[in-house]
């Protein structure tokens, strides 16, 4: 069994530099010495790099997203190359817009892959429910079929097709989440753990039926998406957008342990973010009474 580890070290999904930083910590901290002391071989295909473009100007009110889109499709590549070659990939980050191309690539090599998004924020809005702007909040929506005709075409993404229906996606952890992105949440019967159903259900009853709602079908790989914003600020303090009331050590690592234990893992990647930006906290979706379209006027929906 063999593990490539690739690094992202990239930024733009957001507004605070610093997460380019991530990749290099990570591999500071130990990575690779205990992977190999798992009994792994280890394969480090070091940092990727990315084009620096001179001209990138925001659409609408998103930052970079020629720059984002380059990275991603990238990233993708390298994925997509490792998992053919028949490692299991762990990507490090840099934002969490990576997981765009990092579950775009792992999928071009197992088209029914089920995904796993640990995280105090969904990442879920599209350009028009954005409050922000930022690509590292939108990464899942890029790939759902179900909101394909709610994205504009934004420049950058030609290249990619959203894969991913809503039922092979879970969510655990969330504690920060948009009104746009609440609704489409809903109004998508999208399957996700929130903090407080975490504390209702403990981890092992949410890790059950997450495994159960992925697999219960179908073998297939699952990837993980597990933005380090995910654990609570007092356990990682370093993320561009903490949030209180967050995983424990125990729970974030009961999470990874049951993904381990079943034998449908014929990936994993781990995209581990250091992020940025806080915004507030769960919302209500009384501002929406559908999911915004790109073709209507949508100024009054933003928030
Ligand atoms: N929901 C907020 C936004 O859209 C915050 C997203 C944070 N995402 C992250 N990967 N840290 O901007
Ligand atoms: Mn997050
Ligand atoms: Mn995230
Ligand atoms: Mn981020």
């Amino acid at each position: 069994h063999s593990i490539a580890i690739l690094g992202a070290p990239f930024s733009k999904g957001q507004k605070r530099r610093g997460v380019e930083h991530g990749p290099k910590a990570i591999r500071d901290a130990g990575l690779v010495e205990r992977l190999s002391n798992l009994d792994y071989t280890v394969h480090d295909f070091g940092d990727l790099s990315f084009p620096h473009l001179e001209k990138d100007e925001h659409f609408m009110h998103v930052p970079f997203p020629r720059s984002v889109g380059r990275a991603n499709k990238l990233l993708s590549n390298a994925v997509s190359s490792a998992v053919g070659a028949g490692h299991t990939c762990v990507m490090l980050g840099g934002d969490h817009s990576l997981a765009i191309g990092s579950v775009e690539g792992h999928s071009q090599q197992c088209p029914d892959l089920g995904l796993i998004w640990v995280d105090a924020h969904a990442d879920i809005n599209t350009p028009l429910t954005s409050p922000s702007g930022n690509l590292h909040g939108q990464s899942v929506a890029f790939l759902l079929k179900e909101l394909q005709d709610k994205m504009p075409d934004i420049p950058g993404f030609s290249w990619m097709k959203p894969f991913l229906s809503c039922t092979d996606l879970v969510y655990i952890g969330l504690r920060d989440v948009d009104p746009g992105e609440h609704y489409i949440l809903k109004n998508l019967g999208i399957q996700y753990f929130s903090m407080r159903d975490i504390d209702r259900m403990g981890m092992q009853r949410v890790m059950e039926v997450t495994l159960d709602h992925l697999l219960s079908r179908k073998q297939r790989p699952i990837h993980l998406s597990f933005d380090i914003d995910a654990f609570d600020p007092s356990l990682a303090p370093a993320t561009g957008t903490p949030v209180n009331g967050g995983l424990t050590y125990r729970e974030g690592i009961y999470i990874t342990e049951e993904i381990h234990n079943t034998e449908a893992t014929a990936g994993l990647a781990v995209d581990v973010i250091a992020s940025s930006l806080g915004q507030s906290r769960e919302g209500a979706n009384m501002a929406f009474q559908e999911i915004p379209s790109p073709k209507e006027d949508t100024e009054q929906l933003r928030l």
